[in-house]
């Protein structure tokens, strides 16, 4: 079978981790990747991965004839004019989480992707985890019955920098996101409406970017199912990652994972070893399961698994979040459009 060409559109934390991951794919090979700051230490780790342009224009990766599709990992205020362009050049698209800041311009670039019709995944790392597939298999089977509440608990083990506090969109683009996804691919249903709380009790440097470090949002989904989301910017104990999906005909928990399973037993205690670090960490088989399935739905063999409308969805769960903060009240999602449209406050902020 001939491979599936790659392009790879910004070199940092995550365009790294998917060029490792797609170096181990026998379907797809990656042939360039641009960052705007490739230097000499880019160009020989893309030389050892066997990588044979790296240049610091995106457009050499989007106007390259070879190329079948393009992961865009750069910063999320570039993601949709890169998909625009993407999709003007014909290329196959995978963009990570989320597509945008803004929902207005998603369903932008939504549009350009469904006219120019090429596929796009968004990048929800957390459905290929193999813990929360096999929940989601068990509630799709009908095992846990109705689903009647879903509990998410995401918390990180350290802040970020506030540069990239400063830019991320909020807590609620940023990091709730993955939960806002994951709470509708666990129930299976569209959230109607969303009551945020938030605190400043990490860091003040949150408060400076008119962010909040510690959130609970409540959900109310279509099919009458209730869900609570709690964040934390800082976990002292790791990265502690756990669902629980509870129905009328039993409940479904994941618990976090860890790098072993000793348990040291004194007279003081018991202890073991914190969870996996981080989420390159945690979700490492995550990451290589959704470019697998990337680079099947290419080939036709599978529907995309997570497609545009859920990087929209998410988004809009993410917006009404915001506004409910804001005003201190349940906000319903159809609302959160209305609101956006009279909103002031600028993109970088929460
Ligand atoms: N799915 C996940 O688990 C996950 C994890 C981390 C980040 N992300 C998302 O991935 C994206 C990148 O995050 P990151 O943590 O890798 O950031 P990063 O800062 O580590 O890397 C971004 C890279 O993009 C480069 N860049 C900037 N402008 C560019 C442009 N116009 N064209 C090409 N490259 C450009 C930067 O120089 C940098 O090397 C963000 O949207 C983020 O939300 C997703």
């Amino acid at each position: 079978m001939e491979k599936i060409k790659i392009g790879i559109i910004g070199a940092g934390r995550i365009g790294r981790i998917h060029a490792e991951n797609l170096g181990r794919l026998h379907e797809a090979e990656v042939l360039a990747i641009s960052d705007p700051f490739a230097d000499d230490s880019l160009r020989k780790w893309a030389l050892e991965l066997g990588i044979g342009l790296v240049t610091t224009r995106s457009e050499e990766v989007l106007d390259h004839p070879a190329i079948d599709a393009v992961l865009i990992c750069s910063p999320t205020d570039t993601h949709v004019p890169l998909i625009k362009q993407a999709a003007a050049a014909g290329k196959h698209i995978f963009c990570e989480k989320p597509v945008s800041l803004s929902i207005e311009q998603t369903a932008e670039a939504l549009e350009a992707v469904r006219s120019a019709n090429v596929t796009l995944q968004v990048g929800f790392n957390r459905r290929f985890d193999r813990n929360f597939r096999r929940a989601r298999e068990l509630v799709l089977s009908g095992e846990v019955g109705q689903p009647h509440l879903v509990k998410i608990t995401s918390r990180d083990p350290a802040p970020p920098s506030p540069e990239y506090i400063r830019s991320s969109g909020g807590i609620f683009m940023d990091m709730t996101i993955h939960d806002f996804d994951m709470a509708r691919y666990l129930t299976g249903s569209e959230a109607v409406e969303v009551h945020a709380f938030g605190s400043v009790l990490v860091d003040p440097v949150f408060a400076q970017y008119d962010d909040v470090d510690t959130v609970i949002v409540t959900i109310r989904f279509e099919n009458g199912a209730l869900g609570v989301i709690d964040n934390s910017r800082q976990a002292v104990y790791g990265y502690d990652q756990r669902i629980e999906v509870f129905g009328s005909g039993g409940s479904v928990a994941v618990a976090n994972d860890y790098p072993n399973t000793a348990e040291v037993h004194t007279a003081s205690g018991v202890k073991r070893d914190k969870p996996l670090h981080f989420f390159l960490e945690r979700y490492t088989e995550a990451y290589i399961e959704e470019l697998k399935q990337f680079v099947s739905a290419l080939g036709g063999s599978i529907p995309v698994p997570v497609d545009g409308r859920d990087g929209y969805q998410a988004e809009l769960m993410a917006l009404a979040a915001r506004h409910s903060l804001k005003l201190n009240r349940p906000v319903r999602l159809d609302e959160a459009r209305q609101l956006r449209k009279l909103a002031t406050t600028h993109e970088g902020g929460m």
